[in-house]
C-alpha cells in the first residue's frame, strides 16, 4: 500500500508501485482465459466497448469487472470535467498536434520495461497505423463533451483498454521473449502503476507542456482542470488512487522523478519512434517528411529528443514557427466571445475527428487480439 506521508514522487513510492498490476483486471482475465480460453476472452474483448446489457450467465469476474467500471468513481465533479472537455475540444487541432508530436513519443524514452511490452507485442511495430489511431479515438472519446458519462464511448472504451492491459501483462509475464528468458523481475510488474502514471501524465502535463511550444498558454485553473480529467480516467482505467498527483505542481515532481528514474535511450524506443514518424509521414507530400522529426524533436526538448535519436535540423523551423502564430490567433480567437468559442468547438472537434480518420486510414487493419504467445 502506499503511504499517505510519503510523497508520491520518492522512491520508495515508486519502486512499490513499478512493483503493482491492476488486480481487478488481472483477475478477471485470468478467469476468462481459465474458464473459456483465448477465444473467449477475444470474444470478450470484442463486445466490450458495446455491450451495456450483459447475460444473466455472465461469468462472476466478468461482472465484478463491468461493476467497478460502469461509470465514474463516487464524487467526480462532473462540472469540472465537462469544462476539461469543453477546452480539450475548443484546442482540438493543438491538442492533437500536441498528443501526436510530444505525449505519446515522450513514453518511447522510457528505457525498460513500457517500451520493450509495446515493441513486443508487435501491433505497434506491424500495425502502427491503426494502434496510433485507435490511441488518438480513445483520448478522443474520453476527451469529448458526455464521453464519460454512464454508457458513453469514453467509458466504454477506457473498460475495454483496461482489459487489454491485462491481458497483455498476463502474456508478457508468460512469454519467453525477454533477455533471460523471462520477464525480468527488475522491471517491475508490466504495465505496472508507475508507467500508468507516466502514461496519464503524457496525456495531461505533458500535453500541456507541448501546447505551451506551441504558443497556446491556458491559464492555471485550466490546466488543473486538464490534470482533473486525466486523472479521472486514470482511476477507471485502474490506476490506484494513492498513486494520483494531487495538482499540477505535484504532477510535475512526479514527471520530474519518472524522467530521473526511467528515461534513456533503448534500442526498443529507437524502434517506436521511427515507426511513429513513418506513421505521420504516410499521408504527407514527400517534401513535407522532415517537418515531422523536426517537430517532434521541437515539442520534445534536446534531451527526450536525443533519447530517440532525433535531431532539430532547423530547416523546418519556419513553418513551426508559422503554425505558433496561427495558434496563438487562435488562442485570442477562442477567448474572444462565444460565438467564437463556439465556432473553435465545433471546428476543435470536427479536426480532430478528421485528424483521426485520416491517420486511420481507410483500411486500419485487425482489431486487437489476445495473441497466443508474445513475438520474438
Ligand atoms: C493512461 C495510461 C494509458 C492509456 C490511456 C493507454 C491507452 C491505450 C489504448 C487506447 C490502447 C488500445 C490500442 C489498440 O486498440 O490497439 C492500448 C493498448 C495497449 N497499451 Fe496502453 N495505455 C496506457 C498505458 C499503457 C502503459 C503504461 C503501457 C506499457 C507500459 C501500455 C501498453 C499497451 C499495450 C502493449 C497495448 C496493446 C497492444 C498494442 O496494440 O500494441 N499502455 N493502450
Amino acid at each position: 500500500m502506499v503511504s499517505a506521508t510519503t510523497p508520491v514522487w520518492s522512491d520508495e513510492t515508486l519502486d512499490r508501485l513499478k512493483k503493482t498490476a491492476d488486480p481487478l483486471a488481472d483477475d478477471c482475465m485470468v478467469a476468462l482465459i481459465a474458464d473459456g480460453d483465448i477465444a473467449e476472452a477475444n470474444a470478450v474483448l470484442a463486445r466490450i466497448d458495446t455491450e451495456t446489457d450483459w447475460p444473466d450467465d455472465t461469468p462472476a469476474p466478468l461482472q465484478a469487472y463491468l461493476d467497478a467500471t460502469a461509470q465514474l468513481p463516487p464524487g467526480t465533479d462532473l462540472a469540472r470535467i465537462a469544462s476539461a472537455q469543453h477546452v480539450f475540444s475548443t484546442f482540438g487541432l493543438q491538442f492533437g498536434v500536441s498528443l501526436l508530436c510530444r505525449s505519446l513519443p515522450v513514453l518511447y524514452a522510457g528505457k525498460i520495461g513500457g517500451s520493450q511490452v509495446l515493441a513486443a507485442t508487435g501491433k505497434l511495430t506491424d500495425h502502427f497505423a491503426r494502434r496510433a489511431s485507435e490511441t488518438l479515438r480513445f483520448i478522443l472519446n474520453a476527451a469529448e463533451p458526455g464521453g464519460l458519462a454512464p454508457g458513453g464511448q469514453g467509458l466504454l472504451t477506457i473498460r475495454k483498454v483496461r482489459l487489454m492491459h491485462a491481458a497483455v501483462r498476463h502474456y508478457a509475464k508468460s512469454s519467453t521473449h525477454w533477455p533471460d528468458g523471462c520477464w525480468p523481475q527488475d522491471w517491475g510488474e508490466p504495465i505496472n502503476q508507475e508507467e500508468l502514471v507516466g502514461t496519464m501524465l503524457a496525456f495531461s502535463l505533458e500535453a500541456v507542456e507541448g501546447l505551451r511550444e506551441l504558443g497556446v498558454e491556458l491559464g492555471a485553473s485550466v490546466q488543473e482542470d486538464q490534470l482533473y480529467l486525466w486523472k479521472t480516467i486514470g482511476l477507471v482505467l485502474g490506476i490506484v488512487p494513492e498513486a494520483m498527483p494531487a495538482d499540477i505542481t505535484a504532477a510535475r515532481q512526479i514527471w520530474a522523478a519518472l524522467e530521473r528514474r526511467n528515461f534513456g535511450a533503448s534500442d526498443a524506443g529507437h524502434l517506436l519512434t521511427q515507426s511513429h514518424i513513418a506513421f505521420l509521414q504516410q499521408n504527407l507530400p514527400d517534401i513535407a517528411h522532415g517537418l515531422v522529426p523536426d517537430l517532434m524533436a521541437t515539442l520534445l526538448g534536446r534531451r527526450n529528443a536525443q533519447y530517440l535519436g532525433l535531431r532539430n535540423t532547423g530547416w523546418w523551423a519556419w513553418l513551426v514557427d508559422t503554425l505558433k502564430m496561427i495558434f496563438r490567433i487562435k488562442t485570442r480567437l477562442a477567448g474572444s466571445s462565444h460565438t467564437a468559442q463556439g465556432f473553435m468547438v465545433v471546428y476543435g472537434d470536427a479536426l480532430m475527428d478528421g485528424l483521426q480518420r485520416y491517420w486511420a486510414g481507410p483500411n486500419p487493419g485487425r482489431p486487437f487480439r489476445i495473441p497466443d504467445r508474445l513475438k520474438t
